[in-house]
């Protein structure tokens, strides 16, 4: 089927059959579809949408453009946790190793930053040395040691979203439940897990911007993995602001490292205890979120968990240093701050500005093969709701040269409002979907 003739088909609003699906996946896979023509069908499909049929196909099919993990020697169910994008979300990186002391086997298969979201792929990248492109065999060898492993798309695993996935980064093409639907999924599968907490992020930062849009894409999600037989829940999540107060790669791994050592922010610290418990009791080592939650509290509290991110980064080859000696991290050249704008209370921080403004410092692409800067990012220096007085500084921008700071200095300002009343605070979970699946084989 030629490549043109299925951009055309979806562009006029018609449905993708399974084979029009797998060309487009196989083209993707084998190199023979140039970028243009994905992207044009990407664009397409932003546009047009895709049934829950299409969608469920094209998961099976990225699926299949690699191999799939057996992790039956674990003798336990695999459990992972991943995020449908948001802006200094670095939860993952607390998740996985308090998850893991309390027994849970973690595959976790992440993504590069997307969009104006972060990516945990570009976060672990920060630190020196660590290897996220292992091979299939090298990945056992970690969960083995470790209990947890951090990787990426490869040749081997879900080839398929590696380059749908740096496509739709910077073609505008990542705001689609389908898309963000069958990228998450395909990973999630070829990983070889069994239950799946998905975070599913609403608001300002998130792809999906109300209530009713992150319902639909949560609801997509539970159904594809239903028909794949994983056990999935979608925990919906306020992704107004940012989450915690670090945005970049190696200021988040930071801010992630604290929050193992006990002084992390509040938000953060307990949407990943939630996460990481929900996780627990998907594994079947908790019987409820009570017990859950006690066990991943004494990992956090004990230091276990700080302990096994430690044994994560040594098993991938990183510097475990890191852990106690943060200037071994990339720093930036640059720091110079926001003043507030006015006295009063911070009404908002608006989390899509404040990671546009992030990109725009060096920490994201707008190219595929563009390098980022590490060491770029935002400190936030406040929450919503503090009270701030004009001229004080109200966050800092990381950076290598004065240039990027210039350029981003309006973004950012824009995105932090002060007003005279203190705003009302919203909850940080919002609700919980869960798929009818019980546990069982993958079959998609
Ligand atoms: N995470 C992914 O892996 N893919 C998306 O499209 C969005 C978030």
């Amino acid at each position: 089927m030629r490549a043109v003739d299925l951009i055309r088909l979806k562009r006029d609003g018609g449905t993708l059959d399974a084979a029009g699906i797998r060309a487009f996946v196989s083209g993707a896979t084998d190199g023979s579809w140039p970028d243009y023509q994905l992207a044009a069908l990407l664009m397409a499909i932003v546009l047009r949408g895709m049934t829950v049929d299409e969608a469920s196909t094209l998961t099976a099919e990225m699926v299949r453009s690699g191999d799939r993990l057996d992790l039956s020697e674990f003798g336990r169910r695999a459990v992972d946790k991943h995020s449908t994008g948001g802006v200094g979300d670095k939860t993952s990186l607390v998740v996985a190793p308090l998850a893991a002391v309390c027994g849970v086997v973690v595959p976790m298969m992440s993504g590069r930053g997307l969009g104006h979201t972060g990516g945990t792929l570009d976060k672990l990248a920060a630190i020196p040395g660590f290897r996220t492109s292992l091979s299939l065999t090298e990945m056992t060898r970690v969960l083995r040691r470790v209990g947890c492993a951090f990787i990426g798309q490869s040749d081997q695993i879900a080839p398929a979203d590696r380059r749908l996935y740096a496509l739709r980064d910077v073609t505008g093409t990542v705001e689609s439940v389908p898309l963000i639907a069958s990228s998450i999924l395909s990973k999630k599968i070829a990983e070889g897990i069994c239950g799946l907490v998905l975070d599913v992020k609403v608001g300002r930062g998130a792809f999906m911007k109300t209530l009713e849009e992150a319902r639909t894409l949560a609801s997509t999600l539970l159904q594809i993995a239903d028909r794949s037989g994983l056990d999935a829940e979608a925990v919906l999540t306020a992704m107004d602001a940012p989450l915690g107060r670090a945005i970049g790669n190696a200021t988040e791994v930071i801010e992630a490292i604290e929050t193992l050592k006990g002084r992390g922010p509040a938000d953060l610290e307990m949407l990943s205890v939630r996460l990481a418990a929900r996780m627990v009791v998907l594994a079947g080592i908790e019987a409820d979120d009570e017990a859950a939650e006690a066990a991943v509290r004494r990992a956090l509290v004990s230091g276990a968990g700080l302990e096994r991110f430690g044994r994560i980064v040594e098993a991938q080859g990183g510097d475990p240093g890191v852990l106690d000696d943060y200037t071994r991290l990339p720093g930036s050249e640059v720091q110079e701050p926001i003043l507030a704008a006015g006295t009063g209370f911070i009404e908002a921080i608006d989390a899509e500005c404040v990671g546009r403004a992030a990109v725009v410092l060096g920490a994201g692409r707008d190219r595929v093969d563009a390098p980022i800067d590490h060491g770029a990012g935002i400190e936030l220096l406040f929450d919503v709701g503090d009270r701030v007085c004009e001229g004080e500084p109200v966050a800092i921008m990381l950076a290598a040269t004065a240039d990027r700071c210039a350029e981003t200095r309006a973004l950012l300002s824009s995105a932090i409002s002060v007003g005279p009343a203190a705003p009302t605070c919203h909850p940080l979970i919002l609700e919980t979907l869960t798929s009818g699946v019980r546990p069982g084989e993958i079959r998609l």
